[in-house]
Formats: C-alpha cells, structure tokens, sequence
C-alpha cells in the first residue's frame, strides 16, 4: 500500500483516479481549494468505494500555492508520502490566452512550491498531469512522445514550462564532497503523462465531468445539447483537411486514464529512479461528426449541429501513439468510443446541473 498526496483530487480526472487508487488499497490524502470542483466529487467517491477503503482517503482543502497548506498535507499523510500525483491546475485554453498570469501562477508556481515541499519531506516520486497539448502543431499523425515540445497557447506553455522543470530536476546533481569528483542524483522517479481527449464518466454515473460555466470542450457541450440545456453544436470548422471536414481527436474514457494513473504510480514506486514521458490516448481518432453520431447513438436524443467558423489554435488532428506507455506500464486504453458516449451520458442525464443536482 502506498501512501499518495493527489492534489487536485476532487476534479474530474483526480476523482476517478482516487477511486481506482482507493479500489487498488492504496492510502490518500487528496489536497484541493475547489477553483474548479467541488467536494461533492470526493463524498462521491467515497460512497462508491468499498466499505474497507472509506478511512484511506482524507481531504484537505488547501491551495499548492501554499507552503503552509502543502505542510498541513505531509504531516496529514504522516510526515511522508510515497509518491505525489499533481494534478491540480488551470485547464482550459481559452482562458489561458485571456489570464496567462493566472496559468503561469497556479500550473507553474504552484507546481514549483509542491515540489519544493516534496523534497523538503523527501518524496521524490511524482506523476504528473501534462497535456497533449504540449505538441501544438503536431508534424506526424500519430505522434510519439519525441515530436518536438511546441506549445501554440498560454496553457500549452506552462505545462512544457513544467515539464522542464521535472527534467532538471531529475538530472539535479549533488556534488559529494566527501569523495570528489563523484557526484551523485537524488532518486527522482518522474512521470511526465501526455493526457490527449479524457471524456466520459465513472460507469455508476455517480462521478463524472462538472465543468464551470458553458463548457469549451466537445464531449460536455454534446451532453448539454443531448439534454436541450443548449439549442445546438457549434461545430468549429467544415474545412479541415480531415475525411469529413472536421477535427479528429483522440479521446480516451477518463477510467481508463485513471488506471493509466495507477500503472504509473506502481511502475514508478516499484522501479528504479527515472524519468517517464508517456502519451495517454487511445492511438484511435475520431472526428466531431463521428462523435455526435455516436452520442446520438449512446443517448437516443438528437444532437442539433451548425457548421462555424474555425477555433483560432485548433490543429486538424491529434491522435497518439500509446505504444510507449504499453511498453513501460503495461498499460493500455480498453473502453471504446460507445462506452464513452454511454458512461458520459449516464452522467449528465442524471446530473444536469453536475454536482448541484440532487442525487
Ligand atoms: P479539473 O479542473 O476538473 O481538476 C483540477 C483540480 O485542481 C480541481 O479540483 C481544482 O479545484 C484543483 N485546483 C486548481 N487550482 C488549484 C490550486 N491552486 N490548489 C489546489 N487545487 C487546485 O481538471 P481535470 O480535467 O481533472 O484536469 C486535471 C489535470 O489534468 C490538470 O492539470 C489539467 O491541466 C490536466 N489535463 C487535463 C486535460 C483534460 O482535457 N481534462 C487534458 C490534458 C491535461
Ligand atoms: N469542437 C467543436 N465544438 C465545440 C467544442 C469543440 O467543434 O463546441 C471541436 C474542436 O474544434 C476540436 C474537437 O471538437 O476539433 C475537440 O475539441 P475539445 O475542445 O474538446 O478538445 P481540444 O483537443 O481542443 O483540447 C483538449 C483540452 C486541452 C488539452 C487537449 C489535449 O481542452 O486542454 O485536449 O489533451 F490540452
């Protein structure tokens, strides 16, 4: 059983993780300031969990902003954490452009005072949430983790901008001054995982996607149209040189990516000190047509569509290669595009107003 800090635990890839973590018997305390979520995600969490995983999950509302809150954490977790897994920070592209400062803060500087504070309580294991993003313009479909690091937007920056920062870290050297000129590394073990396209939901329908205000990506506003929240699908773009004209991601079901989580954590835990950068997709992709039929499919409910001008930054394609990740973790993603579409749907239809909804 290891002893784990998620931060960013209640938001919609940190509950699910928490879940499987707390399913594989493993001990948490997940540190969150609710920015983005609500503590709601994480009684859920314990409500799905079997009994005996009840009493190994502790919450702690606290901001990685905060030395003092990251202290609060260790001493929670008893003065020492296995491993670290970091989610916590700001997502979304479009504010990014408009709040650049906001992003380089919490996604940069806070991940900088969290590491601070692991090598203060001496952790030196953490997985961390980076971001497809980080190709930009990918050169090649599908992309392997060696495409060029070429972020197009403020979010994009600031994940590479982290990404950075663990490298050094990892290749950090303490001079040993007892028997110079040896030199010696700590024993940092890395993470770095490239999430592409996380949609769906927790198969209960309990836990799943609550994103504030009107959301900017596909899979939450093809719910909210399915439901008649919203009239319909603005699709950016018909022209893009795909088969039908628009864009093609890579989206992969968000248990799937948690469990990605899990082989991480063990794959680190159990190994030798190093450092992994491993793309999380699907290696499949599918276009914004594809993905409302399929939800149309999923949900029996029509998904009205008009046809709009581009999103400035989007890329026509964005599709994995994963082949790395199952080579390293012996992992790889098994739910489809329907099963996405279901457990998504299964979510919304009975949370239309995410956590504020009653049951
Ligand atoms: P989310 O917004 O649901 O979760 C982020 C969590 O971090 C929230 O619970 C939020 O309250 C918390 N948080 C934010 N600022 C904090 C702070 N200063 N201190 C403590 N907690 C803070 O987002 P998610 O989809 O679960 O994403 C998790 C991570 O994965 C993020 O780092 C995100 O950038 C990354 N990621 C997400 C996607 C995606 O499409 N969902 C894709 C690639 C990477
Ligand atoms: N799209 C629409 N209409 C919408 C929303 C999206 O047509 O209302 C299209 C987009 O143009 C794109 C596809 O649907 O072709 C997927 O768009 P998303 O916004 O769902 O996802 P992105 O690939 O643009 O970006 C997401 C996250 C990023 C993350 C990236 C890779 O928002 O934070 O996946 O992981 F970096």
């Amino acid at each position: 059983m290891a002893n784990v800090l998620i931060t960013g635990g209640a938001g919609f890839i940190g509950s699910h993780t928490c879940l499987v973590l707390l399913e594989a018997g493993h001990q948490l305390v997940a540190l969150d300031n609710f920015a983005t979520s609500s503590p709601e995600s994480l009684r859920r969490v314990l409500a799905i969990a079997p009994p005996a995983a009840k009493a190994r999950l502790r919450v702690l509302e606290g901001d990685i902003r905060d030395p003092l809150a990251l202290d609060q954490a260790f001493s929670l977790g008893g003065g020492r954490f296995d491993a670290v897994i970091h989610f916590a920070g700001l997502k979304s592209v479009d504010q990014s452009v408009r709040e650049p400062l906001s992003y380089w803060d919490v996604n940069v500087a806070g991940s900088r005072n969290l590491l601070s504070a692991m090598i203060k309580h001496h952790c030196h294991t953490l997985v961390f949430s980076s971001s497809a993003t980080v190709y930009g313009h990918p050169h090649h479909i599908p992309i392997a983790e060696s495409a060029p690091v070429q972020p197009i937007n403020p979010y994009g920056h600031t994940k590479a901008a982290v990404e950075q920062m663990l490298a050094d870290l990892a290749s950090t050297v303490i001079e040993n001054q007892a028997v110079a000129p040896s030199a010696e590394r700590p024993p940092w073990r890395i993470a770095r995982l490239r999430y592409f396209n996380p949609v769906g939901a927790h198969p209960s329908g309990r836990i799943g996607e609550d994103p504030l205000g009107p959301p900017s990506n596909l899979f939450p506003f093809v719910s909210q149209v399915a439901l008649g929240q919203r009239p319909a699908l603005r699709i950016f773009g018909a022209d893009w040189p795909t088969p039908d004209g628009t864009g093609i991601r890579d989206y992969i079901h968000v248990m799937d990516l948690a469990e990605g989580h899990l082989a991480a954590l063990e794959a680190l835990w159990n190994g030798p000190a190093q450092m992994l950068t491993l793309n999380l997709g699907r290696g499949r992709g599918y276009s914004v047509l594809e993905v409302v039929k399929a939800f149309e499919q999923a949900s029996g409910r029509s998904v009205p569509f008009q046809f709009v001008a581009r999103r400035p930054g989007d890329a026509p394609w964005s599709v994995a290669d994963p082949s790395e990740a199952g080579r390293q973790l012996g992992w790889w993603a098994r739910r489809d595009l329907e099963e996405m579409c279901r457990d998504g749907w299964a979510w919304q239809r009975s949370h239309p107003q995410g956590y504020r909804s009653v049951g």
